[in-house]
């Protein structure tokens, strides 16, 4: 029967360019109710009843062929496709990673760090107090009473009668003379808040630098020596340090300080408008009084203290123009500082 040898030809043929997407349609164009076996099977009827039975036999052996090698293809076609996907979760570890982006810390945490390892090297410790102040903490303990015309000065945020966010780090002072006794000798670095409207130099936040020395003999040439040392270690060997008298209720005498400007080196430029000096904030020696407040005798003992503002300090050391940039979190500030 002629019709055997086409199925085969034309199987082989289709076998030859199959693809394992038309696999199954492959089987069933053959070997399906309606495929081509079934088609000679059908013949099959047609046909002499002498050459049916070897006829019958030709068909089945060419059925088993076409299953066998659609077997053959399948298994062929799985293989590959468990290569493929063995490959494609292959690692290949000679190609390069991806850089990752590593953070670095703010301009503000690096210049503490900076101030922190200065006073360090000259026999500081570091003391920390709440950013929630107590009334107490923040302004009685510290020489200024109720209806203190200095609490004017410092506009702030209260959270109820007797809670605030501290206006300073200053009262880092009554908590260290508290639970420490004298010799003493402390910075704290941290935030302040006060209700001020924000321009290029305020803002409601901000940091100061709390410094407090209580011991025997202390003087404000102490106070001086300890700011001038500090200065031309964070500015250059040729800054000054200028005191000019000034008043704070928790030092006596008290005195605001300034540098000499790092820009023009006092000869008057835009930083320092003209004047030749970058004020940085208050010192003074302790009053009587705060020391009384925790128990130390103001006749054996002395101190002096002062509080400088950080996001001055790293605005004149990095030129920052603008006191806002600290809190932006502009990437093109940040990146500056890497
Ligand atoms: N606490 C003062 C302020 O915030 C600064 C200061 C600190 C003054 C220590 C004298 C002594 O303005």
């Amino acid at each position: 029967m002629k019709e055997i040898e086409e199925v085969r030809i034309e199987f082989e043929e289709k076998i030859k360019k199959l693809k394992p997407e038309d696999l199954k349609k492959l089987e069933t164009y053959f070997l399906g109710r309606k495929g081509k076996v079934a088609y000679l099977f059908e013949l099959l009827r047609n046909i002499p009843a002498k050459e049916k039975r070897e006829t019958g036999q030709q068909i089945n052996e060419l059925k088993e062929y076409i299953e066998n090698r659609i077997l053959q293809y399948k298994q062929l076609f799985e293989e590959e496709e468990q290569q493929e996907k063995l490959l494609k979760e292959s690692i290949d570890i000679t190609v390069p990673g991806l850089k990752s982006e590593f953070g670095y810390l703010h301009i503000l945490s690096m210049v503490i760090k900076e101030i922190e390892e200065i006073f360090l090297s000259m026999g500081f410790d570091i003391m920390t107090g709440p950013e929630i102040e107590s009334d107490y903490y923040n302004f009685e303990a510290l020489n200024i009473p109720e209806f203190h015309p200095a609490r004017d000065l410092q506009d702030t945020f209260y959270l109820s009668q007797k809670l605030l966010l501290r206006t300073q780090t200053s009262p880092i002072q009554v908590r260290t003379m508290e639970v420490q006794k004298p010799p003493i000798r402390i910075i704290a670095i941290g935030k302040c808040y006060r209700r001020d409207a924000s321009d290029s130099s305020h803002s409601p936040i901000f940091h100061q630098i709390e410094g407090l020395v209580v011991d025997k003999n202390v003087s404000f040439a102490n106070l001086k020596g300890t700011l001038l040392e500090f200065t031309r270690q964070m500015f250059g060997k040729d800054t000054k340090v200028r005191f000019s008298p000034s008043y704070f209720p928790f030092v006596e005498p008290g005195a605001e300080t300034a540098i000499s400007c790092v820009i023009c080196k006092g000869k008057g430029c835009r930083v320092c408008k003209q004047s030749g000096w970058l004020e940085m904030g208050g010192s003074g020696m302790v009053h009587p009084n705060v020391l009384k407040n925790v128990d130390i005798d103001p006749e054996k003992f002395q101190g002096f203290a002062f509080g400088w503002g950080i996001e001055r300090i790293a605005m004149i050391k990095y030129s920052i123009p603008d006191i806002r940039m600290f809190l932006q979190n502009d990437l093109r500030f940040l990146e500056q500082f890497k």
